[in-house]
């Protein structure tokens, strides 16, 4: 391992640096150095690789952060610009040349955390192990994991494999809690009973996968942030009033409702606004009690069986 998740359960996301200067990167990058953040995501894909080079001239102009940091980065999302058409592709080829091209951009020697974005069908695991062993025995990326992986792809993965999966990175948060809500809706009869994730939740707790929360504040695939969305009266109500118990904000109970989850999850903020960070930051602080996270999970329409 890389890293110790417990100590770095604020991650800062990279994917919304569209119209930033590097100037403006570096300030935010510093932001977060100072404030106990070291951990940071960001992939090939965002941006067609621009939020990637972006990077690159950060660390190029200030060489003395990357030790500083924790680099994770991804592959296996690709877009054919030509063709318009995009497709996900695991094969050996595209992950050895995709880390080439992710270590030339952000002008870095080795990825200390490198994820497959997405589970491609065609996937082969003992291709994909054969790919992080080149990878590993090079030194070119420290640690390995994935994102969005359904069980059973984790499994296939993981029997192929010596080197451990450490992260699966998976969309969690008020807005979207479809991973915890079918541990809590075995057996009812009802929608949220439903398997989605095939229980994934404790697969990843016994086997010390760490769960990393992106878009944790947005509702649907990027629908929105839940803070005073109308769509979200009742959750927000309950923010307030917890956030005035704990003299905090309501970003930070969002927080801190994903981080009582255990020391196996990391929560990823997307803003790129230090004020905003800093409400994340502050999530690591709260406590909720196991009651008033039950009443946060109610209050945000989901069902108590
Ligand atoms: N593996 C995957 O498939 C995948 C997919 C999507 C994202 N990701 C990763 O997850 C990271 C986070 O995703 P995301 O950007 O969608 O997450 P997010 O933090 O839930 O959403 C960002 C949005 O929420 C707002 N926000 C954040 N904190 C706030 C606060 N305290 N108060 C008010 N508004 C707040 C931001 O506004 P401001 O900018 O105004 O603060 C921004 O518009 C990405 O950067 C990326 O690294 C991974």
């Amino acid at each position: 391992m890389a890293f110790n998740s417990s100590n770095h359960p604020i991650i800062q996301g990279l994917m919304r640096l569209k119209g930033m200067s590097a100037d403006d990167l570096y300030n935010l990058i510093k932001y977060d150095l100072d404030h106990g953040v070291h951990f940071f995501d960001i992939s090939d894909i965002y941006n067609d690789g621009e939020c990637e080079s972006l990077l690159g001239e950060v660390l190029t102009k200030h060489p003395e952060l990357r030790e500083q940091m924790i680099i994770q980065t991804k592959c296996g999302i690709v877009k054919d610009r030509e063709n318009d058409i995009v497709y996900y592709d695991l094969s050996y080829d595209h992950i050895i040349e995709s880390v080439n091209n992710s270590l030339k951009r952000m002008n870095i020697k080795y990825i200390d955390s490198f994820l497959l974005h997405r589970p491609d069908v065609f996937f082969s695991a003992p291709e994909v192990a054969r790919a992080f062993a080149t990878l590993s025995q090079e030194g070119k990326v420290l640690s390995f994991g994935v994102s969005n992986f359904p069980h059973e792809a984790l499994k296939y993965l993981k029997d192929h494999t010596n080197i451990p999966i450490s992260v699966n990175q998976l969309q969690l948060g008020l807005g979207h809690l479809d991973l915890v809500r079918e541990v809590l809706n075995l057996n009812v009869n009802n929608e949220e009973g439903a398997e989605h994730t095939g229980e994934l939740f404790f697969y990843m707790k016994r086997y010390n996968i760490v769960l990393q929360c992106w878009s944790p504040y947005q509702y649907g695939l990027f629908g929105g942030s839940i803070f005073d969305s109308p769509k979200y009266k009742e959750c927000n109500e309950y923010l307030d009033v917890l956030a005035r118990k704990y003299k905090t904000s309501k970003c930070a109970i969002a927080t801190s409702f994903l981080l009582a989850l255990g020391n196996d999850i990391q929560v990823i903020t997307g803003s790129t606004n230090p004020k905003h960070v800093q409400e994340s930051i502050d999530g690591t602080k709260v406590r909720l009690t196991k009651g008033e996270w039950y009443t946060l999970y109610r209050k945000t329409g989901n069902l108590l069986p």
